[in-house]
Protein backbone atom coordinates (compact mmCIF):
# COMPACT_ATOMS: atom_id res chain seq x y z
CA UNK A 1 0.00 0.00 0.00
CA UNK A 2 1.39 3.42 -0.67
CA UNK A 3 1.41 6.08 1.89
CA UNK A 4 -0.82 9.27 1.67
CA UNK A 5 2.07 11.52 0.79
CA UNK A 6 3.13 9.52 -2.48
CA UNK A 7 -0.18 9.15 -3.16
CA UNK A 8 -0.79 13.02 -3.27
CA UNK A 9 2.29 13.27 -5.21
CA UNK A 10 1.70 10.32 -8.12
CA UNK A 11 -1.85 12.25 -8.48
CA UNK A 12 -0.29 16.09 -8.53
CA UNK A 13 2.07 14.36 -10.91
CA UNK A 14 -0.89 13.47 -13.54
CA UNK A 15 -3.24 16.68 -12.78
CA UNK A 16 -5.52 14.70 -10.99
CA UNK A 17 -5.01 16.07 -7.56
CA UNK A 18 -8.82 16.16 -6.77
CA UNK A 19 -9.26 12.56 -5.91
CA UNK A 20 -8.15 13.48 -2.53
CA UNK A 21 -10.65 16.10 -1.87
CA UNK A 22 -12.42 14.36 0.45
CA UNK A 23 -9.70 12.93 2.40
CA UNK A 24 -10.83 14.46 5.87
CA UNK A 25 -14.03 13.09 5.96
CA UNK A 26 -13.09 9.48 4.91
CA UNK A 27 -12.98 6.73 7.69
CA UNK A 28 -9.24 4.19 7.67
CA UNK A 29 -11.50 1.71 5.77
CA UNK A 30 -12.24 4.18 2.69
CA UNK A 31 -8.63 5.82 2.82
CA UNK A 32 -7.09 2.51 2.29
CA UNK A 33 -9.71 1.09 -0.35
CA UNK A 34 -8.51 4.78 -1.81
CA UNK A 35 -5.10 4.47 -1.35
CA UNK A 36 -4.86 0.97 -3.23
CA UNK A 37 -6.89 2.11 -5.89
CA UNK A 38 -4.53 5.37 -6.52
CA UNK A 39 -1.17 2.59 -6.29
CA UNK A 40 -2.79 0.85 -9.19
CA UNK A 41 -2.82 4.36 -11.25
CA UNK A 42 1.13 4.71 -12.67
CA UNK A 43 0.94 8.84 -12.98
CA UNK A 44 2.64 9.57 -16.45
CA UNK A 45 -0.23 6.39 -17.85
CA UNK A 46 -2.92 7.75 -16.05
CA UNK A 47 -2.00 11.64 -17.76
CA UNK A 48 -1.37 10.64 -21.08
CA UNK A 49 -5.16 8.43 -20.59
CA UNK A 50 -6.76 11.47 -19.19
CA UNK A 51 -5.21 14.08 -21.89
CA UNK A 52 -5.82 11.08 -24.64
CA UNK A 53 -9.52 10.80 -23.85
CA UNK A 54 -9.96 14.36 -24.16
CA UNK A 55 -8.52 14.97 -27.20
CA UNK A 56 -10.13 12.07 -28.54
CA UNK A 57 -13.06 13.29 -27.58
CA UNK A 58 -12.78 16.60 -29.43
CA UNK A 59 -11.81 15.19 -32.55
CA UNK A 60 -14.61 12.93 -32.48
CA UNK A 61 -16.78 14.72 -35.04
CA UNK A 62 -14.07 14.74 -37.46
CA UNK A 63 -14.81 10.95 -39.22
CA UNK A 64 -12.26 9.71 -41.79
CA UNK A 65 -13.62 11.57 -44.65
CA UNK A 66 -11.41 9.54 -47.40
CA UNK A 67 -12.10 5.62 -45.72
CA UNK A 68 -14.25 4.04 -48.14
CA UNK A 69 -11.90 5.27 -51.46
CA UNK A 70 -9.50 3.04 -49.17
CA UNK A 71 -11.96 0.24 -48.25
CA UNK A 72 -11.78 -3.07 -50.74
CA UNK A 73 -13.29 -6.46 -49.12
CA UNK A 74 -11.62 -9.17 -48.18
CA UNK A 75 -10.07 -11.02 -51.20
CA UNK A 76 -11.63 -14.01 -52.73
CA UNK A 77 -8.95 -16.78 -51.87
CA UNK A 78 -8.64 -15.82 -48.24
CA UNK A 79 -12.58 -15.95 -47.67
CA UNK A 80 -14.34 -19.35 -47.40
CA UNK A 81 -18.31 -20.17 -46.89
CA UNK A 82 -19.80 -23.03 -45.26
CA UNK A 83 -23.16 -22.02 -47.18
CA UNK A 84 -21.46 -22.23 -50.50
CA UNK A 85 -19.31 -24.72 -50.12
CA UNK A 86 -20.07 -28.60 -50.47
CA UNK A 87 -20.04 -31.39 -48.25
CA UNK A 88 -16.88 -32.87 -48.99
CA UNK A 89 -14.66 -29.57 -48.33
CA UNK A 90 -16.78 -28.97 -44.79
CA UNK A 91 -16.01 -32.28 -43.90
CA UNK A 92 -12.53 -31.89 -44.80
CA UNK A 93 -12.67 -28.26 -42.42
CA UNK A 94 -13.98 -30.39 -39.91
CA UNK A 95 -11.41 -33.61 -39.99
CA UNK A 96 -8.77 -30.76 -39.86
CA UNK A 97 -10.45 -29.27 -36.66
CA UNK A 98 -11.32 -32.66 -34.99
CA UNK A 99 -7.73 -33.78 -35.48
CA UNK A 100 -5.98 -30.31 -33.86
CA UNK A 101 -8.80 -30.55 -30.61
CA UNK A 102 -8.14 -34.34 -30.16
CA UNK A 103 -4.11 -33.21 -29.93
CA UNK A 104 -4.67 -30.60 -27.20
CA UNK A 105 -3.60 -28.02 -29.42
CA UNK A 106 -7.01 -25.83 -29.48
CA UNK A 107 -8.61 -23.86 -26.85
CA UNK A 108 -11.34 -21.50 -26.61
CA UNK A 109 -11.26 -18.13 -25.14
CA UNK A 110 -14.31 -16.30 -23.86
CA UNK A 111 -14.62 -12.69 -23.38
CA UNK A 112 -16.53 -11.86 -20.38
CA UNK A 113 -15.50 -8.76 -18.79
CA UNK A 114 -17.90 -6.51 -20.10
CA UNK A 115 -20.68 -5.15 -18.03
CA UNK A 116 -23.64 -6.01 -20.31
CA UNK A 117 -25.34 -2.21 -19.46
CA UNK A 118 -28.17 -2.45 -22.06
CA UNK A 119 -29.39 -6.01 -20.76
CA UNK A 120 -29.41 -4.07 -17.45
CA UNK A 121 -28.62 -7.18 -14.97
CA UNK A 122 -26.67 -6.88 -11.96
CA UNK A 123 -24.67 -10.28 -12.66
CA UNK A 124 -22.56 -10.98 -15.79
CA UNK A 125 -24.27 -11.85 -18.75
CA UNK A 126 -23.49 -15.62 -19.10
CA UNK A 127 -25.18 -16.22 -15.84
CA UNK A 128 -28.44 -14.85 -17.76
CA UNK A 129 -31.28 -17.98 -18.36
CA UNK A 130 -32.95 -16.94 -21.36
CA UNK A 131 -36.13 -19.43 -20.47
CA UNK A 132 -35.65 -22.56 -22.16
CA UNK A 133 -37.13 -25.39 -21.07
CA UNK A 134 -33.93 -27.04 -19.39
CA UNK A 135 -33.32 -23.32 -17.92
CA UNK A 136 -29.54 -23.06 -18.56
CA UNK A 137 -27.36 -20.16 -18.53
CA UNK A 138 -25.41 -19.55 -21.43
CA UNK A 139 -22.07 -20.25 -19.36
CA UNK A 140 -23.63 -23.61 -19.20
CA UNK A 141 -24.71 -23.82 -23.06
CA UNK A 142 -20.73 -23.26 -23.28
CA UNK A 143 -19.60 -25.41 -21.01
CA UNK A 144 -21.32 -28.63 -22.27
CA UNK A 145 -20.73 -27.74 -25.68
CA UNK A 146 -16.75 -27.56 -24.48
CA UNK A 147 -17.48 -31.04 -23.34
CA UNK A 148 -19.24 -32.19 -26.18
CA UNK A 149 -16.28 -31.28 -28.79
CA UNK A 150 -14.25 -33.09 -26.76
CA UNK A 151 -16.15 -36.16 -26.56
CA UNK A 152 -16.49 -36.00 -30.26
CA UNK A 153 -12.49 -35.51 -31.08
CA UNK A 154 -11.66 -38.55 -28.31
CA UNK A 155 -14.53 -40.80 -30.21
CA UNK A 156 -12.75 -39.92 -33.98
CA UNK A 157 -9.13 -40.41 -32.39
CA UNK A 158 -9.25 -42.47 -29.78
CA UNK A 159 -7.99 -40.11 -27.07
CA UNK A 160 -9.16 -38.03 -24.37
CA UNK A 161 -8.29 -34.27 -25.06
CA UNK A 162 -8.37 -31.19 -23.07
CA UNK A 163 -9.81 -28.25 -24.82
CA UNK A 164 -8.97 -25.33 -21.87
CA UNK A 165 -11.31 -22.74 -21.17
CA UNK A 166 -9.40 -19.27 -20.66
CA UNK A 167 -12.55 -16.70 -19.41
CA UNK A 168 -11.64 -13.28 -19.56
CA UNK A 169 -13.57 -11.54 -16.56
CA UNK A 170 -12.96 -8.11 -15.22
CA UNK A 171 -13.36 -6.14 -11.95
CA UNK A 172 -17.11 -6.61 -12.51
CA UNK A 173 -17.90 -9.82 -13.84
CA UNK A 174 -14.86 -12.10 -11.59
CA UNK A 175 -16.10 -13.12 -8.41
CA UNK A 176 -19.70 -14.04 -9.18
CA UNK A 177 -18.12 -15.78 -12.39
CA UNK A 178 -16.07 -17.78 -10.01
CA UNK A 179 -18.45 -18.38 -7.82
CA UNK A 180 -21.08 -19.51 -10.10
CA UNK A 181 -18.78 -21.93 -11.50
CA UNK A 182 -17.92 -23.50 -8.10
CA UNK A 183 -21.63 -23.30 -7.00
CA UNK A 184 -22.07 -25.06 -10.33
CA UNK A 185 -19.46 -28.20 -10.07
CA UNK A 186 -17.93 -26.70 -12.99
CA UNK A 187 -20.92 -27.82 -14.99
CA UNK A 188 -18.38 -31.34 -15.18
CA UNK A 189 -15.90 -29.50 -16.65
CA UNK A 190 -12.26 -29.87 -14.60
CA UNK A 191 -11.60 -26.68 -12.79
CA UNK A 192 -8.33 -26.89 -14.12
CA UNK A 193 -9.12 -26.75 -17.44
CA UNK A 194 -11.32 -23.48 -16.51
CA UNK A 195 -8.98 -20.38 -16.32
CA UNK A 196 -10.28 -17.06 -15.16
CA UNK A 197 -8.42 -14.07 -15.53
CA UNK A 198 -8.79 -10.18 -15.26
CA UNK A 199 -8.67 -7.89 -17.42
CA UNK A 200 -7.30 -4.25 -16.43
CA UNK A 201 -9.50 -1.15 -15.55
CA UNK A 202 -8.87 2.24 -16.43
CA UNK A 203 -10.52 5.47 -15.03
CA UNK A 204 -13.38 7.45 -16.97
CA UNK A 205 -12.34 11.08 -17.61
CA UNK A 206 -14.92 13.99 -17.43
CA UNK A 207 -14.55 16.77 -20.54
CA UNK A 208 -12.14 18.93 -18.20
CA UNK A 209 -9.53 15.75 -18.44
CA UNK A 210 -9.67 15.29 -14.59
CA UNK A 211 -10.86 11.14 -13.75
CA UNK A 212 -14.73 11.08 -12.50
CA UNK A 213 -15.02 10.20 -8.90
CA UNK A 214 -17.91 7.65 -8.32
CA UNK A 215 -17.69 7.88 -4.49
CA UNK A 216 -16.01 9.88 -2.36
CA UNK A 217 -13.38 7.51 -2.41
CA UNK A 218 -13.55 6.06 -5.47
CA UNK A 219 -12.43 6.43 -8.91
CA UNK A 220 -15.24 5.56 -11.48
CA UNK A 221 -13.33 2.68 -13.29
CA UNK A 222 -14.45 0.55 -16.41
CA UNK A 223 -12.75 -2.14 -18.10
CA UNK A 224 -10.77 -1.46 -21.17
CA UNK A 225 -12.59 -3.07 -24.32
CA UNK A 226 -12.52 -6.44 -25.21
CA UNK A 227 -9.49 -5.17 -26.67
CA UNK A 228 -8.32 -5.44 -23.60
CA UNK A 229 -7.39 -9.23 -23.80
CA UNK A 230 -3.95 -8.57 -25.12
CA UNK A 231 -2.75 -7.06 -22.10
CA UNK A 232 -4.57 -9.26 -19.73
CA UNK A 233 -2.91 -12.18 -21.29
CA UNK A 234 0.69 -10.77 -20.95
CA UNK A 235 -0.46 -9.37 -16.89
CA UNK A 236 -1.66 -12.93 -15.66
CA UNK A 237 0.55 -15.21 -18.25
CA UNK A 238 -2.18 -16.94 -19.55
CA UNK A 239 0.50 -17.22 -23.17
CA UNK A 240 2.87 -18.92 -21.14
CA UNK A 241 -0.22 -20.90 -19.49
CA UNK A 242 -1.01 -21.81 -23.26
CA UNK A 243 2.55 -22.61 -24.01
CA UNK A 244 2.70 -25.36 -21.28
CA UNK A 245 -0.43 -26.97 -22.15
CA UNK A 246 0.46 -27.14 -26.11
CA UNK A 247 -2.24 -25.10 -27.23
CA UNK A 248 -1.80 -23.78 -30.95
CA UNK A 249 -5.05 -22.72 -31.90
CA UNK A 250 -7.18 -20.14 -30.09
CA UNK A 251 -11.02 -19.77 -31.00
CA UNK A 252 -12.04 -16.45 -28.79
CA UNK A 253 -15.51 -15.15 -28.47
CA UNK A 254 -18.10 -13.23 -27.06
CA UNK A 255 -20.43 -14.06 -24.16
CA UNK A 256 -23.79 -13.44 -25.30
CA UNK A 257 -23.92 -15.26 -28.86
CA UNK A 258 -26.30 -18.23 -27.69
CA UNK A 259 -25.36 -20.56 -30.84
CA UNK A 260 -21.61 -20.29 -30.85
CA UNK A 261 -19.81 -23.52 -31.57
CA UNK A 262 -17.12 -23.23 -29.01
CA UNK A 263 -14.03 -24.53 -30.80
CA UNK A 264 -15.62 -25.18 -33.92
CA UNK A 265 -14.18 -27.78 -35.70
CA UNK A 266 -15.58 -26.74 -39.12
CA UNK A 267 -13.68 -23.08 -38.62
CA UNK A 268 -10.53 -24.07 -36.79
CA UNK A 269 -9.74 -26.58 -39.65
CA UNK A 270 -10.48 -24.22 -41.95
CA UNK A 271 -8.17 -21.58 -40.94
CA UNK A 272 -5.48 -24.08 -40.04
CA UNK A 273 -5.72 -25.67 -43.60
CA UNK A 274 -5.28 -22.25 -45.03
CA UNK A 275 -2.08 -21.86 -42.80
CA UNK A 276 -3.66 -18.70 -41.41
CA UNK A 277 -2.34 -16.87 -38.49
CA UNK A 278 -5.97 -14.85 -37.49
CA UNK A 279 -9.54 -15.05 -39.08
CA UNK A 280 -12.57 -14.27 -38.12
CA UNK A 281 -16.28 -15.80 -38.88
CA UNK A 282 -18.52 -13.28 -40.95
CA UNK A 283 -22.31 -13.75 -41.63
CA UNK A 284 -23.63 -11.54 -44.49
CA UNK A 285 -25.13 -8.37 -43.54
CA UNK A 286 -28.81 -8.99 -43.31
CA UNK A 287 -29.75 -5.42 -45.33
CA UNK A 288 -27.02 -2.39 -46.79
CA UNK A 289 -28.17 -0.32 -42.94
CA UNK A 290 -27.52 -3.48 -41.02
CA UNK A 291 -25.41 -1.86 -37.91
CA UNK A 292 -23.10 -4.72 -38.01
CA UNK A 293 -19.41 -4.36 -38.32
CA UNK A 294 -17.40 -5.08 -41.73
CA UNK A 295 -14.75 -7.53 -42.43
CA UNK A 296 -13.21 -5.74 -45.03
CA UNK A 297 -9.53 -4.03 -46.06
CA UNK A 298 -8.31 -0.36 -45.91
CA UNK A 299 -5.10 0.13 -47.27
CA UNK A 300 -4.78 -3.19 -47.62
CA UNK A 301 -4.41 -4.14 -44.01
CA UNK A 302 -6.91 -6.05 -42.99
CA UNK A 303 -10.07 -4.54 -40.52
CA UNK A 304 -13.80 -4.36 -38.97
CA UNK A 305 -15.19 -0.79 -39.61
CA UNK A 306 -18.08 0.28 -38.65
CA UNK A 307 -21.22 0.96 -40.05
CA UNK A 308 -21.25 4.35 -39.21
CA UNK A 309 -17.75 5.21 -40.38
CA UNK A 310 -19.02 4.74 -44.23
CA UNK A 311 -20.95 6.18 -46.51
CA UNK A 312 -24.88 5.00 -47.66
CA UNK A 313 -23.34 5.24 -51.14
CA UNK A 314 -20.74 2.40 -50.02
CA UNK A 315 -22.75 0.26 -47.79
CA UNK A 316 -24.88 -0.27 -51.08
CA UNK A 317 -22.24 -1.26 -53.29
CA UNK A 318 -22.86 -4.65 -55.06
CA UNK A 319 -20.56 -7.34 -56.85
CA UNK A 320 -21.51 -8.93 -59.73
CA UNK A 321 -23.47 -11.63 -57.85
CA UNK A 322 -25.54 -8.93 -56.79
CA UNK A 323 -24.41 -9.15 -53.51
CA UNK A 324 -23.24 -6.56 -50.88
CA UNK A 325 -19.22 -5.28 -51.71
CA UNK A 326 -19.27 -4.94 -47.91
CA UNK A 327 -21.07 -7.59 -46.84
CA UNK A 328 -18.88 -9.49 -44.39
CA UNK A 329 -20.61 -8.88 -40.98
CA UNK A 330 -18.68 -9.36 -38.42
CA UNK A 331 -19.93 -11.78 -35.64
CA UNK A 332 -17.16 -11.81 -33.41
CA UNK A 333 -15.83 -15.21 -33.42
CA UNK A 334 -12.33 -14.89 -34.31
CA UNK A 335 -9.05 -17.56 -35.01
CA UNK A 336 -5.97 -16.56 -33.47
CA UNK A 337 -2.70 -18.54 -33.22
CA UNK A 338 -0.65 -18.43 -29.95
CA UNK A 339 2.40 -17.31 -32.19
CA UNK A 340 0.37 -14.49 -33.45
CA UNK A 341 -1.28 -13.35 -29.81
CA UNK A 342 2.27 -13.54 -28.66
CA UNK A 343 3.66 -11.33 -31.13
CA UNK A 344 0.64 -9.09 -30.70
CA UNK A 345 0.49 -8.85 -26.80
CA UNK A 346 4.32 -8.40 -26.43
CA UNK A 347 4.81 -6.22 -29.21
CA UNK A 348 2.21 -4.46 -30.87
CA UNK A 349 -0.46 -3.82 -28.63
CA UNK A 350 0.78 -0.42 -27.80
CA UNK A 351 -0.33 0.73 -31.32
CA UNK A 352 -4.29 -0.65 -31.10
CA UNK A 353 -6.75 2.20 -31.34
CA UNK A 354 -8.05 3.96 -28.58
CA UNK A 355 -11.93 3.91 -29.23
CA UNK A 356 -14.23 6.69 -27.74
CA UNK A 357 -17.50 6.10 -25.52
CA UNK A 358 -19.10 9.30 -24.32
CA UNK A 359 -21.29 7.59 -21.71
CA UNK A 360 -23.18 9.62 -18.48
CA UNK A 361 -21.21 8.40 -15.66
CA UNK A 362 -22.63 8.95 -11.88
CA UNK A 363 -20.48 11.38 -10.09
CA UNK A 364 -20.29 12.78 -7.18
CA UNK A 365 -20.41 16.81 -6.69
CA UNK A 366 -17.84 19.22 -4.91
CA UNK A 367 -20.17 18.46 -1.91
CA UNK A 368 -20.01 15.11 -1.97
CA UNK A 369 -23.56 14.37 -3.26
CA UNK A 370 -24.31 11.44 -6.01
CA UNK A 371 -25.20 13.01 -9.44
CA UNK A 372 -27.07 10.93 -11.73
CA UNK A 373 -26.37 13.17 -15.00
CA UNK A 374 -29.07 13.54 -17.28
CA UNK A 375 -26.66 13.85 -20.37
CA UNK A 376 -23.29 12.36 -20.81
CA UNK A 377 -20.56 13.60 -19.31
CA UNK A 378 -17.76 11.14 -19.20
CA UNK A 379 -15.15 9.89 -21.47
CA UNK A 380 -14.24 6.25 -21.72
CA UNK A 381 -11.63 4.56 -23.79
CA UNK A 382 -11.76 0.91 -24.77
CA UNK A 383 -9.73 -1.14 -27.31
CA UNK A 384 -11.50 -3.80 -29.64
CA UNK A 385 -10.35 -7.40 -29.49
CA UNK A 386 -10.74 -7.16 -33.52
CA UNK A 387 -8.46 -4.23 -34.15
CA UNK A 388 -5.13 -6.66 -34.18
CA UNK A 389 -6.53 -7.60 -37.58
CA UNK A 390 -4.42 -5.20 -38.97
CA UNK A 391 -1.37 -7.37 -37.97
CA UNK A 392 -1.99 -10.35 -39.34
CA UNK A 393 0.33 -12.16 -42.03
CA UNK A 394 -2.19 -13.95 -43.10
CA UNK A 395 -5.71 -13.01 -42.60
CA UNK A 396 -9.11 -15.26 -43.64
CA UNK A 397 -12.55 -15.41 -43.09
CA UNK A 398 -15.55 -17.99 -42.76
CA UNK A 399 -18.67 -17.21 -43.87
CA UNK A 400 -21.55 -18.74 -42.20
CA UNK A 401 -24.98 -19.22 -41.94
CA UNK A 402 -26.94 -16.62 -39.07
CA UNK A 403 -29.65 -18.51 -38.44
CA UNK A 404 -27.37 -21.52 -37.22
CA UNK A 405 -24.21 -19.29 -35.50
CA UNK A 406 -24.86 -15.95 -34.62
CA UNK A 407 -27.94 -14.75 -32.40
CA UNK A 408 -26.52 -12.43 -29.82
CA UNK A 409 -27.86 -11.41 -26.26
CA UNK A 410 -27.60 -7.38 -26.09
CA UNK A 411 -31.05 -5.67 -24.90
CA UNK A 412 -33.16 -6.50 -22.32
CA UNK A 413 -37.04 -7.73 -23.82
CA UNK A 414 -39.16 -4.94 -24.84
CA UNK A 415 -36.11 -3.62 -27.47
CA UNK A 416 -36.98 -4.88 -31.10
CA UNK A 417 -33.66 -6.70 -31.88
CA UNK A 418 -30.81 -9.41 -29.94
CA UNK A 419 -33.25 -9.79 -26.58
CA UNK A 420 -33.40 -12.92 -24.37
CA UNK A 421 -36.19 -13.73 -26.54
CA UNK A 422 -34.61 -13.68 -29.54
CA UNK A 423 -31.73 -15.42 -28.39
CA UNK A 424 -34.18 -18.10 -26.88
CA UNK A 425 -35.63 -18.43 -30.21
CA UNK A 426 -33.06 -18.88 -32.56
CA UNK A 427 -31.86 -21.77 -30.13
CA UNK A 428 -35.42 -23.10 -30.25
CA UNK A 429 -35.76 -22.60 -34.07
CA UNK A 430 -32.12 -24.39 -34.57
CA UNK A 431 -33.18 -27.93 -32.58
CA UNK A 432 -36.13 -28.10 -34.17
CA UNK A 433 -34.84 -27.74 -37.72
CA UNK A 434 -32.54 -30.44 -36.22
CA UNK A 435 -35.24 -32.70 -35.42
CA UNK A 436 -37.11 -32.38 -38.29
CA UNK A 437 -33.44 -33.10 -40.24
CA UNK A 438 -33.00 -36.16 -37.82
CA UNK A 439 -36.66 -37.45 -39.28
CA UNK A 440 -38.40 -36.68 -35.60
CA UNK A 441 -42.65 -36.08 -35.82
CA UNK A 442 -43.25 -33.67 -33.23
CA UNK A 443 -46.76 -33.88 -31.78
CA UNK A 444 -48.83 -30.72 -30.52
CA UNK A 445 -50.80 -31.21 -27.00
CA UNK A 446 -53.42 -32.90 -28.93
CA UNK A 447 -50.77 -35.51 -30.22
CA UNK A 448 -51.18 -34.13 -32.99
CA UNK A 449 -48.30 -34.01 -35.51
CA UNK A 450 -47.10 -30.26 -36.36
CA UNK A 451 -46.82 -30.21 -39.57
CA UNK A 452 -43.24 -29.16 -40.63
CA UNK A 453 -44.63 -26.18 -42.89
CA UNK A 454 -45.64 -24.78 -40.08
CA UNK A 455 -42.39 -24.33 -37.78
CA UNK A 456 -40.54 -21.11 -37.69
CA UNK A 457 -37.50 -19.70 -38.44
CA UNK A 458 -38.12 -16.43 -37.80
CA UNK A 459 -36.81 -14.43 -34.74
CA UNK A 460 -40.16 -12.71 -34.26
CA UNK A 461 -42.20 -15.24 -33.12
CA UNK A 462 -41.88 -18.98 -31.21
CA UNK A 463 -40.96 -21.99 -33.10
CA UNK A 464 -44.47 -23.78 -33.82
CA UNK A 465 -42.87 -26.83 -31.82
CA UNK A 466 -40.71 -26.41 -28.94
CA UNK A 467 -37.62 -28.65 -29.18
CA UNK A 468 -34.20 -28.33 -27.04
CA UNK A 469 -31.34 -30.84 -27.30
CA UNK A 470 -28.65 -30.92 -24.97
CA UNK A 471 -25.43 -29.76 -26.15
CA UNK A 472 -24.53 -32.71 -24.29
CA UNK A 473 -26.43 -34.85 -26.72
CA UNK A 474 -25.40 -33.03 -29.99
CA UNK A 475 -22.90 -30.42 -30.52
CA UNK A 476 -24.54 -29.42 -34.05
CA UNK A 477 -27.22 -31.56 -34.58
CA UNK A 478 -25.19 -34.81 -35.49
CA UNK A 479 -26.28 -38.17 -34.14
CA UNK A 480 -29.80 -37.04 -33.77
CA UNK A 481 -30.93 -39.75 -36.38
CA UNK A 482 -30.58 -43.06 -34.60
CA UNK A 483 -32.45 -41.23 -31.50
CA UNK A 484 -35.21 -39.60 -33.50
CA UNK A 485 -36.21 -41.11 -36.65
CA UNK A 486 -39.59 -41.98 -36.76
CA UNK A 487 -40.06 -40.96 -33.32
CA UNK A 488 -43.16 -39.00 -31.89
CA UNK A 489 -42.06 -36.45 -29.80
CA UNK A 490 -44.94 -34.29 -27.48
CA UNK A 491 -44.01 -30.30 -27.86
CA UNK A 492 -42.19 -29.20 -25.86
CA UNK A 493 -39.40 -31.83 -25.95
CA UNK A 494 -36.08 -31.72 -24.18
CA UNK A 495 -33.73 -33.98 -24.92
CA UNK A 496 -31.08 -34.67 -22.25
CA UNK A 497 -28.49 -37.33 -22.04
CA UNK A 498 -30.66 -39.48 -19.74
CA UNK A 499 -33.73 -39.27 -21.93
CA UNK A 500 -31.00 -40.16 -25.39
CA UNK A 501 -29.70 -43.12 -22.74
CA UNK A 502 -33.70 -44.42 -22.25
CA UNK A 503 -34.50 -44.31 -26.15
CA UNK A 504 -31.30 -45.85 -26.74
CA UNK A 505 -32.12 -48.72 -24.75
CA UNK A 506 -35.26 -49.09 -25.52
CA UNK A 507 -34.71 -49.12 -29.38
P1 LIG B 1 -20.31 -5.55 -25.82
O1 LIG B 1 -19.63 -4.51 -26.59
O2 LIG B 1 -21.58 -6.08 -26.36
O3 LIG B 1 -20.50 -5.02 -24.35
O4 LIG B 1 -19.29 -6.70 -25.60
P2 LIG B 1 -21.27 -5.61 -23.12
O5 LIG B 1 -20.53 -5.25 -21.91
O6 LIG B 1 -21.54 -7.10 -23.23
O7 LIG B 1 -22.66 -4.88 -23.16
P3 LIG B 1 -23.02 -3.32 -23.07
O8 LIG B 1 -22.41 -2.68 -24.28
O9 LIG B 1 -22.48 -2.80 -21.78
O10 LIG B 1 -24.52 -3.36 -23.11
C1 LIG B 1 -19.00 -7.70 -26.51
C2 LIG B 1 -18.22 -8.77 -25.78
O11 LIG B 1 -17.00 -8.23 -25.27
C3 LIG B 1 -16.89 -8.47 -23.89
C4 LIG B 1 -18.32 -8.65 -23.40
O12 LIG B 1 -18.36 -9.35 -22.18
C5 LIG B 1 -18.95 -9.37 -24.57
O13 LIG B 1 -18.65 -10.75 -24.53
N1 LIG B 1 -16.19 -7.34 -23.25
C6 LIG B 1 -16.63 -6.07 -23.46
C7 LIG B 1 -15.11 -7.60 -22.46
O14 LIG B 1 -14.71 -8.77 -22.27
N2 LIG B 1 -14.46 -6.55 -21.88
C8 LIG B 1 -14.86 -5.28 -22.05
O15 LIG B 1 -14.20 -4.36 -21.50
C9 LIG B 1 -15.95 -5.03 -22.88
Amino acid sequence: MISFEEAKARLHAAGQSHVLQFWAELSAEERSELLDEISQLEPKELLEHCRGAVAAASRQQSADAGLDARMEPVAPEFIGSVRESDKETIQLWDDEGLLQISQNRVAVLLLAGGQGTRLGVSYPKGMYNVGLPSGKTLYQIQAERIQKVQELANLKHGCRCTVPWYIMTSEFTLAPTEKFFKDNGYFGLCPSNVVMFEQRMIPAVGFDGKVILEKKNKIAMAPDGNGGLYRALVDNKILEDMERRGVEYLHVYCVDNILVKLADPVFIGFCVNKGADCGGKVVKKAYPAEPVGVVCRVDGLYQVVEYSEIQPETAELRDPKGELLFGAGNICNHFFTRGFLQEVAKNLEGQLTQHLAIKKVPFVDGEGNLIKPVKPNGIKMEKFVFDVFQFSKKFVALEVPREEEFSPLKNADGAPLDTPTTARRSLLAQHYRWVLAAGGNVLDEQDKPIAPKHRCMAQNEDPSAICEISPLVSYFGEGLEKLLKKKNLKSPFYLDVNEANNILQTT
